[in-house]
């Protein structure tokens, strides 16, 4: 995810900006840049690569000395990581910006910014913003933002210098988070508030819509009719270590919640007029319709998204897919074969046995995909194609966000494939598109009113010898990875089971009081699950039931009801995931284990 940074104010301003910057590095970024009023003339630095690349071109060119300017630090999504694309970027004489989110229409409006005559240098849609913002502007910054944000759509946080505006910079937001700082004399702008927090605890939120103007002075906000706003100023309460978990106690809880924004930032690139569009990645409509077998190959969590990647592939698509754990794949001889498609899922890019499976699937003639979150790793390297998921760094050992971003991926892929090979019409692909274009806000939702009843319920899990966590079809796939996350973090034995199989040996385990989470979100099975969790509560199991927020349960079949908001039974692991998650978080939290650093794991295992 790009940050944004900001200052006004007495200090050195690029001394400003790169430290702050230097803050929002857990966000993950590719390339740097800063534009300061230096004589009254905008100078712009920037680099590829990290942020000390930029000030080594500094050292080496000179660093613009003024006291305002903004800084970015992008992770590419439109166009590849290189100092053209990389902020801040000129829209021409007049307007020079920078960008966190996403422009949707941009490539409509760069259309009609070159029919009027304009030429772009980069391949961002950021310049866009830029060159439309520029040839909005005509002396009144407040009208020319308003106008450009009547053109724009999508989500965006933008930082402004105007060219003729010295002691002025402007700030404006849709979707994308930004706030304000002020201290004595001087102001800030920044996406997040572990950028500002040396400098001083007072900020304000800008709300949609909302316009900053920023002078020495102090700052001003008005709404995009020009008509002033009074705002509330907040006081962080953190020090900077609590700064850089968003105030959170843990950062496997903040990436919780950066959830909805990882899945929106993920697929929004990858839709274009409502379908799945992967060209970027390489991957077509002609090419998914040769496809005949799909292996998943991958380890832990990423398995878990490959076996919902399975499920629904299967189910939209009819084409079969065999999903491997990467260890197991690379010495039991797959039977692989030219033209098979061979997907490997891994947030890191460095899982050692991830790359040797998917080295092994080259070698056999297997066109490989790489679905993995850390750019420029070793399987995003050489991949034959690769989508990236764009999570932003995950911190926590236990992974939330980075699955959710990879099933999130496997359902673009899903739609595309089926439509591609004429299962569904692009009427039904649309409406699958569209449906899980509405799930970052479910997924917030379900955060909201789930969050308080799972800590309450994972106050009775922290006794617990062992638990079950069962389902069926993709409540199965979404067990394995519910019961992944509690014994990671939590140290409590559990295992996942598909719910028509205990009878066969493992319901010999449930005495008085074990409890048992049990997933039913899928319509068509739910009366199955039901008569498998009537089978275990009536040999003692406390049972916990995650189903959606329409489901009719009857008195007898759970002691504690987890409901989610409901959504096509193909999406429901989406958010049916985010309560596995918090009772994973909470019972680690309650049992006082440290939950981002569980003992005998690391976050990147890349050795075999
Ligand atoms: O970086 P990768 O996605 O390849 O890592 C694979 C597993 O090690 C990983 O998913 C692990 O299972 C998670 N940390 C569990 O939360």
């Amino acid at each position: 995810m790009c940050g944004i940074v900001g200052y006004i104010g007495s200090k050195d301003c690029s001394e400003v900006l790169v430290s702050a910057l230097r803050k929002l590095e857990y966000r993950g970024y590719d390339s740097a840049g800063i534009a300061v009023f230096e004589d009254g003339k905008i100078s712009v630095k920037k680099a590829q690569g990290r942020l000390d690349d930029l000030e080594k071109k500094m050292e080496y060119e000179g660093r613009p000395l003024g006291h305002a300017g903004i800084g970015h630090t992008r992770w590419a999504t439109h166009g590849v990581p290189s100092e053209t694309n990389s902020h801040p970027h000129r829209g021409g004489e007049k307007v020079t910006l920078v960008h966190n989110g996403i422009i949707e229409n941009y490539k409509e409006l760069k259309e009609m910014l070159i029919e009027s005559g304009r030429e772009f240098v980069s391949e961002t849609d950021t310049e866009v913003a830029a060159q439309l913002l520029d040839s909005n502007y005509d002396g009144d910054p407040v009208k020319a933002i308003a106008k450009t944000l009547s053109q724009v759509e999508g989500s965006f946080a933008l930082g402004i210098l105007f060219s003729d505006r010295a002691g002025e910079i402007y700030a404006v937001r849709r979707e994308s988070p930004l706030i304000v700082g002020v201290a004595e004399g001087e102001s800030f702008i920044a996406s997040d508030v572990p950028a500002i927090i040396k400098y001083t605890k007072n900020y304000y939120l800008l709300e949609h819509d909302e316009i900053a103007k920023l002078t020495e002075e102090g700052v001003t906000f008005c709404d995009l009719q020009g008509n002033p706003i009074e705002k509330e100023l907040k006081v962080a309460d953190w020090n900077e270590d609590a700064a850089e978990k968003g105030g959170y106690d843990h950062f496997m809880i903040k990436e919780i919640h950066e959830q909805p924004t990882a899945v929106k930032t993920t697929i929004t690139p990858r839709i274009v007029e409502g379908m799945p569009n992967l060209e970027e990645c390489n991957i077509t409509i002609d090419a998914l319709k040769d496809i005949n077998q799909i292996y998943i190959v991958a380890c832990g969590t990423a398995m878990h998204a490959g076996m919902v990647g399975k499920y629904v592939i299967e189910k939209l698509a009819k084409v079969p897919v065999i999903v491997d754990i990467a260890s197991e794949f690379r010495y039991r001889e797959p039977l692989i074969h030219k033209g098979d498609l061979v997907i490997i899922i891994s947030q890191s890019g460095e899982t050692a046995d991830s790359l040797a499976a998917m080295r092994l699937a080259k070698s056999m003639g297997a066109q490989t995909l790489g679905i993995v979150n850390a750019k420029g790793s070793s399987i995003a390297r050489e991949a034959d194609m690769l989508i990236y998921t764009h999570a932003g760094p995950e911190i926590a050992v236990a992974s939330t966000k980075a699955y959710m971003v990879q099933i999130a991926v496997m359902y673009l892929l899903s739609f595309e494939l089926a439509f591609a090979k004429g299962f569904i019409t692009d009427g039904e692909c649309c409406r699958l598109t569209d449906t899980l274009q509405g799930i970052p806000a479910l997924i917030e939702d379900t955060i909201d009113k789930t969050n308080d009843l799972c800590h309450d319920i994972a106050e009775k899990l922290t006794e617990a010898e062992s638990l079950l966590y069962i389902g069926r079809g993709l409540d199965y796939a979404l067990s394995m990875e519910g019961s992944l996350k509690l014994k990671e973090i939590s140290y409590i034995h559990s295992e996942a089971y598909a719910a028509g199989e205990l009878k066969h040996g493992t319901i010999s385990l449930i005495t008085e009081g074990m409890p048992v989470i049990a997933v039913a979100t899928q319509n068509s099975l739910y009366d199955k699950t039901v008569s498998n969790i009537k089978e275990v509560r009536a040999r003692g199991a406390m049972v916990v039931l995650v189903c959606d927020e329409k489901a009719k349960v009857g008195a007898d079949v759970a002691d504690y009801i987890i409901r989610v908001p409901q959504t096509d039974e193909v999406l429901m692991p989406m958010t049916a995931a985010v309560p596995l998650q918090l009772l994973a978080y909470y019972t680690s939290v309650l049992r006082g284990n440290d939950v981002d650093k569980p003992r005998n794991l690391a976050k990147s295992v890349t050795v075999e």
